[in-house]
């Protein structure tokens, strides 16, 4: 800290607003280069951070010019999107959050931090703990699904991924936690449109993911672009300040997102860039990224005394003490020292990324069909993404290649040797040509079996890609129609950044999956669940819709006074469709048979200091072995503020062998029942409880078992 001071005490105004910039990189078709104008900028110490510049040589050039050519020697923060890998592409968040495996979303960021840090980075944009149940919204396919506990897992496991026990070590880097917060429920699912919810929802649903991030130890977080009921996140002093820093201890920098600053402008609350720095700054936000706000606009703010200069210094404090952290001081070249990776066909991060892919793919039908039998030889694989390279990536690739990923039909073809496959594309992802069905329908009539690989392409989900009507884009629909028509036994891969709406095609098809997008080895994943090399065990991050017209939808609702019952009238349903979603949170077949049995509790009355401990049997009556996810839910029937029908606290996994059964034990601290009360405090409401156990969100198939929490004396435990 000492070296900081001293730094801050020599450096002049611009040097410091200089240290608050962070600047995009230029590329050029074969990579990234430093755009002409940040040469100058980075010697003269106007520009101390850099975005999208990767790569350890093009990462190093641009170090040496801070630390060698300006005057101060300050080192660059470098960062990058590494949302789902860097260079070997995993599965995109919803995906991988459906694997409910901690160690999993651990090693796919570690693997990320690694290949990151050998580009010459140290900083990545990640993890992404938005929660989304929206589909419309695009960016459903960055994060963690629909869950606040799951994403306060990932969340922990991310950071702790990324930033590794020291970040100072030339493998670990920043992970800069976004977007705070609420960025998930913009009107009508509109990318960068209002959010305008309650504090108790905020409070509830929304902050969680980030606070455990922040306890896990992030050194960074991204403000969201939207506005929260009319404050904008980049401005937002009470969340950011009182909050973020105040209540969640949030120490680390706060990096705004691209041109969020100046975007204060178009929000209607800053008439210029001297009071859109201003109202950042003063909300404490550290990084301008690409907005040059804060370069054009802190002078004059300081002038018309809008911001002061402890208020500056506290900004470059941070971020040179982030940089001290990361050990950029002692030595700016540690990153990116290692010869350059490469994702070739046998390095181990394609075995991570295979495994993590196959662990994501959710199984959501199957009449039988699955797994494949070698006896069928001849196998129609169509549509526009049964051999779409690139496409199987997702939407943000980082520094994965577009030639690097597996398509399925070479996935499928080297796991079905002897098996003759077909390979018609029938119609395109999104354009309305029907000039190649009739060839597609041709192989179809041929084969003894399709597959039919449909869905979005890797660009229709992510930023700036809200859908109106998430279905099959493009005559897609009216394809899988004429193919379903012919009355093969058909497999349909869905692979989207989001629920699709394809209730028909559920019905009709013979076996349907997810496969999102799985990155780097989609098609040697997918392939292995085809053939039974892998029993499936991925389950849903988020409840799947049947119509539209149900979104929102997640299954942690509040009750209504009047539950939805078709018998009577004036209850909480549609006319026109069943309130039901097509598939719960939690859904996902395997190719076993598991039931859950025998729910007890150690204890029926526990004191508010005390913990729940609760057993399950899960009885394999398959004849393979395989995986299953149990969740433990939690119902509060009676409390001062309506509580969700249901709260998952906990998830575990039991692999029981063929014919036998294996015991789920989970425990949980009656102060993880704690929710924010009347007043907002968070406390336990002694009183009494259900517990809800079984392999999905689907009321119908959970165990149910209530327990007392007792007082100790006054009627609630504060929680802290
Ligand atoms: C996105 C962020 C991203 C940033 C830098 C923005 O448009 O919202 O998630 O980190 O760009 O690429």
């Amino acid at each position: 800290m000492r070296h900081v001071d001293e730094l801050i005490a020599r450096m002049t105004l611009d040097e410091k607003i200089g240290q608050l910039n962070m600047i995009t990189a230029n590329f050029v078709i074969t990579g990234p280069t430093i755009a002409g104008d940040s040469t100058e900028g980075i010697r003269a110490g106007l520009i101390g951070n850099m975005l999208n510049l990767w790569g350890a040589e093009a990462a190093h050039a641009v170090q040496k010019l801070a630390v060698e050519e300006s005057r101060l020697g300050i080192p660059l923060l470098l960062g990058f999107d590494t949302v789902h890998g860097q260079r070997t592409i995993f599965p995109i968040g919803p995906a991988e959050a459906g694997i409910f495996d901690e160690q999993i979303w651990e090693s796919t960021a570690r693997q990320a931090a690694i290949e990151a840090a050998e580009d010459g980075l140290n900083m990545v944009f990640a993890p992404m703990l938005d929660i989304a149940r929206d589909p419309r919204w695009g960016r459903l396919a960055e994060g963690p699904g629909e869950d606040t506990y799951v994403a306060q897992r990932i969340g922990s496991a991310k950071v702790r991924g990324f930033q590794g026990s020291d970040l100072s070590a030339a493998e670990s880097v920043v992970a800069t936690v976004k977007h705070f917060c609420a960025y998930g429920a913009p009107t009508a699912g509109r990318e960068y449109a209002s959010v305008d919810i309650s504090e108790r929802t905020l409070r509830e649903v929304y902050l969680p993911p980030f606070e455990a991030a922040v306890k896990a130890g992030a050194a960074a977080i991204m403000p969201a672009f939207n506005d929260v009921a009319g404050i904008p996140m980049t401005a937002h002093r009470y969340l950011l300040r009182n909050v973020l820093r105040g209540e969640l201890g949030f120490e680390g920098v706060l990096v705004s997102d691209y041109n969020a600053i100046a975007e204060l402008l178009n929000h209607g609350v800053a008439a210029d860039l001297a009071e859109a720095a201003a109202l950042a700054l003063k909300a404490g936000v550290d990084i301008d990224m690409m907005a040059n706000a804060y370069s054009k606009g802190l002078p004059e703010a300081l002038r018309r005394g809008l911001v002061s200069m402890p208020e500056i210094d506290a900004s470059v404090r941070r971020v040179l003490s982030l940089k001290e952290r990361l050990g950029l001081f002692d030595d700016p070249f540690r990153r990116g020292r290692k010869v350059s990776l490469t994702v070739s066909g046998d390095s181990p991060s394609r075995a991570l990324a295979r495994d993590v892919a196959r662990h994501s793919i959710v199984l959501l039908k199957n009449d039988g069909l699955l797994p494949l039998t070698m006896e069928r030889r001849r196998i129609a694989l169509l549509g526009p993404l049964a051999d779409a390279r690139s496409e199987m990536n997702g939407p943000w690739s980082a520094a994965g290649q577009a030639s690097d990923p597996v398509t399925i039909l070479e996935g499928l073809s080297s796991a079905l040797p002897d098996c003759d496959i077909i390979c018609e594309q029938g119609v395109s992802l999104s354009e309305e040509d029907r000039s190649a069905i009739p060839l597609a329908l041709e192989a179809a009539r041929s084969a003894d079996i399709v597959i039919l690989a449909v869905g979005e392409g890797a660009r229709m989900s992510g930023e700036a890609a809200s859908r109106s009507s998430p279905g099959l884009p493009g005559c897609q629909q009216e394809f899988v129609d004429a193919v379903l028509d012919l009355g093969k036994p058909t497999i349909v891969l869905l692979s989207a950044g989001r629920p699709l709406l394809i209730s028909s095609i559920v019905e009709r098809a013979s076996a349907v999956m997810a496969t999102w997008w799985l990155g780097t080895e989609a098609g040697n994943a997918i392939a292995d669940i085809l053939v039974g090399r892998f029993n499936p065990s991925g389950r849903l991050s988020v409840t799947w819709p049947r119509e539209l017209g149900q979104v929102p939808i997640f299954y942690a609702q509040r009750p209504s006074g009047r539950p939805a019952n078709t018998d009577d009238h004036y209850t909480s349903k549609y006319l026109d469709i069943d309130v039901t979603p097509l598939f719960p949170f939690g859904y996902g077949l395997s190719y076993g048979n598991f039931t859950v049995e025998n729910l007890r509790l150690e204890s029926g009355s526990v004191p508010v200091d005390g913990q729940i401990i609760m057993s399950v049997d899960v009885v394999n009556n398959g004849g393979v072995p395989g995986e299953e996810t149990i969740f433990l839910f939690l119902r509060d029937p009676v409390a001062s503020v309506a509580r969700p029908l249901l709260e998952l606290k906990r998830f575990a996994k039991a692999r029981p062998a063929p014919g036998e059964r294996s015991t789920v034990r989970m425990t949980l601290p009656v102060s993880d029942l704690a929710f924010p009360g009347l007043d907002l405090t968070c406390a336990v409401e002694p009183g009494e409880f259900e517990v809800c156990v079984g392999t999905s969100a689907d009321p119908k198939q959970l165990l149910r078992t209530r327990f007392r929490v007792t007082s100790g004396g006054g009627d609630q435990i504060s929680h802290s």
